[in-house]
């Protein structure tokens, strides 16, 4: 049964996936997987490290395959993958197959509000306009990504809404869902 195996949350940076990921995890009594900490901690390399020294598509190879791994648990999982994994059709189909897919999203206003203080994560690193702030090209670029990634994202099994809302509050919303769906 689907609703049985992995849960897997998507969504862009900021969306909310490990911290309510982590809350999901503790009240269904599983175990949470970040992707991208599980990445990390293989290679002994941050993310940023990873995309500066190997590039985005090393980086992409490494989310498949570090993927693969985790789905070899006999363990049920909360598993929240990086804001770019869903963009690959090979990481789509193993979410599909081994559980239910949560799409965590979040107004762009939002997204541009709580990733203003982050500056580690490398697909919001590009260079300003002429006349461009720091805020705007930063704003345009999670709106062009945002843009891209949107049907992919949708593509999810359920979709919750994290815009406003504690993650405390869009746990217990997503638990009732998966409740519904069981
Ligand atoms: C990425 C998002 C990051 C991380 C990497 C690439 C993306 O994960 O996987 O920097 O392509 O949007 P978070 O969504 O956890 O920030």
């Amino acid at each position: 049964m689907k609703s049985a195996k992995h849960i897997f949350l998507i969504g862009f940076s900021g969306s909310g996936k490990s911290t309510l990921g982590r809350i999901l995890a503790s009240r269904l009594g599983l175990m949470f997987v970040d992707l991208d900490s599980v990445i990390e901690k293989n290679l002994d390399r941050t993310i940023a490290e990873i995309f500066d020294g190997s590039g985005e598509a090393t980086f992409r190879c490494y989310e498949k395959k570090h993927l693969e791994a985790v789905l070899r648990s006999r363990q049920r999982l909360v598993i929240a993958l990086g804001g770019g994994a869903f963009e690959s059709a090979a990481i789509r189909t193993m979410a599909y197959r081994h559980g239910t897919t949560v799409y965590l999203s979040c107004s762009q206003r939002e997204l541009n509000r709580r990733l203003r203080p982050v500056g580690d994560r490398p697909l919001l690193r590009v260079n300003c306009r002429r006349g461009e702030s720091r805020t705007q090209t930063r704003e345009r670029r999670i709106r062009s990504l945002l843009k891209k990634r949107l049907a992919n994202y949708r593509s999810a099994d359920l979709i919750v809404s994290t815009t406003g809302k504690s993650p405390k509050k869009s746990a217990g919303e997503l638990i009732q869902l998966l409740r519904k769906i069981a």
